[in-house]
């Protein structure tokens, strides 16, 4: 397994392009089985969650061409609704779910195992079945398989128990294809659930209100391949965000949709890092001493979970006590045993971290337990004295395209190590 092995205490300077959002075009790309048509889609991240789900689709059948970030997704053969046989890739990410959706949108059956994904809480897909229930299908979970089959799809009125992203994208999937009109309420707002919906209506689908609580979609008998390019990702610009505020660096992150950052923004404007808006940029510039500040986690518009991880390793260094309550996933606090043998002044009390700023974090063996743990890591890594080496970086390749490359044109000192590296011995 790599490793990372960075030296700490160089402040990110320059510029950094961010690339498509995971989670959009891990809805996205199921998305695009649901006609026999072939859809181009541009800004695909180059990341381990998209080619496995690639992969996953080729079995099943689908014709796929990739170059460099542009994807042409052929489903004019059909291919299968049984995806039993490819439990190894489902089973390492949350996003297979999107099978279950898109699959029984087209052909009425689904047979898809329980998804994988980071082991962050307690993660039900008991809203995305009844939704699934609600438009008509019968639904048996045996052998860790979810079987699925509705000899009609019928549109239904859905209350969502809590706010899902998961759910609420499944739900759309198969709606599209739905007999009349589905209205999901309490639906989640993220940007990636408008970038699907907006994938969705440029294949033929009728869908009004993503973004909002409530989506109404008219069910369509037909749709068709078509062009789109993913929206940039939220998640790994304030990532990159947090790391130059950690290092008091001055950075310019292109590609960006400033408006998709407010609640980010505004919490490091909080802790005294200037950040400045422009059309589709923002640049970040740390100033320290970071104040103490407060986060609570929340769906979007509020400060999205992923990014609690690393923001608390800018707690960990700013004058004062934070918190950080993190109401979405209840075990979203692993990392902290990590941040904790860097120096960090860590307590937890149920779903709250405190967080004591210390002068600095010393250089030391971490690892990382999920993918935006890992982000955090790299992070702490960043501001910590010496150098610091983060194992387990198989969680990162997950989510983000070319982190280590980014950040060394960035100043950087950062390096890819394996296992069977001397330098790891
Ligand atoms: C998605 C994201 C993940 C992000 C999370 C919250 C993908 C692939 N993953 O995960 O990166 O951290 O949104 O923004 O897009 N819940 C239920 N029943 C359900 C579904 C969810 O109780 O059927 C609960 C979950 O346990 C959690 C909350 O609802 O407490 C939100 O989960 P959800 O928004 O569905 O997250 P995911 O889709 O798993």
């Amino acid at each position: 397994m790599d490793a990372f092995i960075i030296e700490g205490g160089n402040p990110l300077q320059g510029e950094v392009a961010i690339s498509g959002a995971k989670n959009a075009v891990l809805g996205i790309i199921p998305a695009a089985v649901l006609c026999a048509c072939s859809s181009k889609i541009d800004n695909v991240p180059d990341i381990k969650d998209v080619n496995k789900m690639i992969v996953i689709l080729e079995k099943l059948g689908a014709e796929i061409y990739r170059e460099n970030d542009t994807l042409i997704i052929n489903t004019e053969k059909p291919i299968s609704y049984d995806v039993s046989d490819y439990e190894e890739e489902t089973g390492q990410m949350r996003a297979s779910y999107y099978l279950l959706g898109a699959l029984l949108g087209r052909y009425r059956k689904a047979i898809v195992p329980l998804p994988g994904g980071c082991n962050i809480g307690d993660r039900p897909i008991d809203q995305h079945i009844k939704g699934f229930q609600a438009l008509g299908a019968t639904v048996v979970i045996e052998h860790g398989q979810v079987k699925m089959e509705a000899p009609e799809l019928k549109g239904a009125h859905i209350f969502l128990d809590v706010v899902s992203v998961g759910a609420t994208i499944n739900i759309m999937l198969a709606a599209v294809r739905a007999d009349g009109k589905t209205i999901i309420e309490n639906a989640a707002k993220e940007p990636h659930i408008v970038d699907v919906a907006n994938f969705l209506n440029l294949m033929g689908a009728n869908i009004k209100g993503a973004g909002t609580d409530v989506i109404k979609i008219v069910g369509v008998e037909e749709m068709h391949g078509c062009e789109y390019s993913v929206i940039p990702d939220q998640i790994t610009t304030g990532t990159y965000m947090m790391a130059a505020a950690a290092t008091e660096g001055d950075i310019l992150i292109k590609n960006v949709i400033p408006k998709h950052m407010e609640a980010i923004t505004a919490k490091l404007s909080e802790m005294g890092v200037v950040v400045l808006e422009e059309d589709d940029g923002i640049r970040v510039i740390g100033k320290h001493p970071l104040k103490a500040v407060n986060v609570k986690t929340m769906p979007y518009p509020g400060f999205p979970t992923d990014l609690q991880q690393p923001m608390a390793v800018l707690m960990t260094i700013a004058q004062g006590t934070s918190t950080i309550t993190e109401s979405i996933f209840e075990s979203r606090f692993k990392y902290v045993d990590e941040l904790r043998r860097m120096g960090a002044n860590i307590s937890i009390n149920s779903r709250t971290a405190s967080i004591t700023g210390v002068k600095s974090l010393s250089a030391t063996k971490i690892r990382t337990t999920d993918l935006r743990a890992g982000a955090a890591m790299v992070i702490a890594g960043l501001i910590a004295d010496g150098e610091t080496k983060i194992t387990e970086i198989v969680h990162i390749d997950r989510g983000y395209e070319n982190l280590q490359e980014n950040l060394r044109n960035l100043g950087a000192v950062i390096r890819r190590v394996s296992e069977k590296d001397p330098a790891c011995l």
